[in-house]
């Protein structure tokens, strides 16, 4: 198997490519190391990567490239010729959107575009390509099923993230190229994402700084754990999207198509309020954190959860991991990775 994984010093992207190094897959991977968050963590993973390939001798190369340049990637495409590609490059964060837009613009629409567009011509076996929850925007009838409604997305990260789902739908319909859109929700764990809660909360606990808890806490969120992921890429990995042949196009089920292309949600289906997984770092820490109490943000949904059935049924697997274990295993990655004694 030829894989090629876009965002791979990404935090899940990183995590994904150890599995396919481990399953022996020629692995290549795409990511710019941009600034939006700490670029020596990217660097790090990176060269995690390369150690582990080693270590296994299994193939690995790593190309620092921009996905917003189709002639670049062209030449990696022309040269590696993937089977399946794992499409993780991303401008990801939702409050982020409002300060720059265009970054979303450029990376998720004209960046995924070329990706797509380039699993095409090459003939790509199968391709996944990270959606989110927050497609589901404005809509709070949960559980969320893949077949909700998912035309009121209150962010533009959101609306760039529906807007690849409509193109990969295109592109399954037009050319048989079998898709499949991840509606991730909130991804957690070792080597994450500095940018998100549980991670700005641990350092700013550690420092004893306050943390900021918006909507006094009462948010709902359904923490996905991520070897429990992983465990979902790798099964989709080897099962691409085919065409629902009893599709009723006069009742249309949005998730599923006549085309090899599907979205599925990739959540823990036990959703926490915000103060249940505070109290998760405090607990693994053991220092009470000082909360200070915001209004919500906008752009912001009060609630995530998600329902698994069509995962079960398609792949066998759904995660699992209470958040506890999860941020228990976060926690001492933390203080093993900062060099931190407490
Ligand atoms: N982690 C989550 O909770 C979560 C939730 C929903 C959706 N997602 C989506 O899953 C995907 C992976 O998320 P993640 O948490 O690993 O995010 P991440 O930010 O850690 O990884 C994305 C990687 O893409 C790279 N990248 C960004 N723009 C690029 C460009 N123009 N060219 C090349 N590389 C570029 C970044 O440098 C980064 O390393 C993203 O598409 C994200 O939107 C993640």
């Amino acid at each position: 198997m030829k894989i090629l994984i876009t965002g791979i010093a990404g935090f899940i992207g990183y995590h994904l490519a150890i599995k396919c190094l481990e399953e022996k897959y020629e692995v290549i991977g795409i990511d710019n190391l941009n600034n939006y968050y700490d670029v020596t963590l990217k660097e790090k993973r990176i060269e995690e990567l390369y150690k582990k390939s080693l270590s296994l001798n299994s193939k690995f190369n790593f190309n620092i490239k921009n996905i917003e340049n189709y002639e670049k990637i062209e030449k990696i495409y022309k040269n590696f010729e993937p089977n399946c590609v794992v499409h993780l490059a991303a401008q990801a964060g939702v409050r982020y959107s409002l300060e720059n837009p265009l970054a979303y613009i450029n990376t998720n629409l004209l960046g995924f575009g070329n990706i797509i567009e380039l699993s095409k011509k090459y003939k790509v076996d199968n391709f996944l390509y990270a959606s989110s929850s927050s497609v589901y925007g404005g809509n709070e009838n949960m559980p969320y099923k893949e077949s909700s409604q998912v035309g009121h997305p209150v962010s533009l990260y959101a609306a760039t993230k529906r807007s690849n789902e409509l193109i990969a739908h295109t592109y399954s319909n037009l050319y048989s190229l079998p898709c499949t859109g991840l509606r991730f929700f909130t991804v957690y764990g070792p080597w994450g994402r500095p940018d998100m809660a549980y991670f700005s909360f641990t350092k700013a606990i550690l420092k004893n700084e306050p943390i900021k808890v918006f909507n006094k806490g009462e948010m709902l969120r359904d923490f996905t754990y991520i070897d429990d992921v992983i465990e979902i890429l790798y099964r989709l990995i080897n099962k691409p999207a085919v065409a629902e042949k009893n599709f009723n196009k006069k009742e249309p089920d949005p998730s599923v198509s006549w085309a090899p292309h599907k979205v599925l949600n990739i959540g823990n289906s036990n959703p926490q309020y915000l103060m249940e997984y505070i109290s998760a770092i405090e607990e693994s820490l053991n220092i009470k954190a000082n909360k200070v109490y915001l209004p919500m943000q906008p752009g912001d949904v009060k609630a995530t959860f998600s329902d698994s059935t069509s995962l079960k049924k398609w792949i066998g697997f759904h995660p699992q991991t209470p958040i506890k274990l999860g941020i228990k295993k976060f926690v001492e990655w933390y203080l093993r990775y900062y060099d931190i004694d407490l």
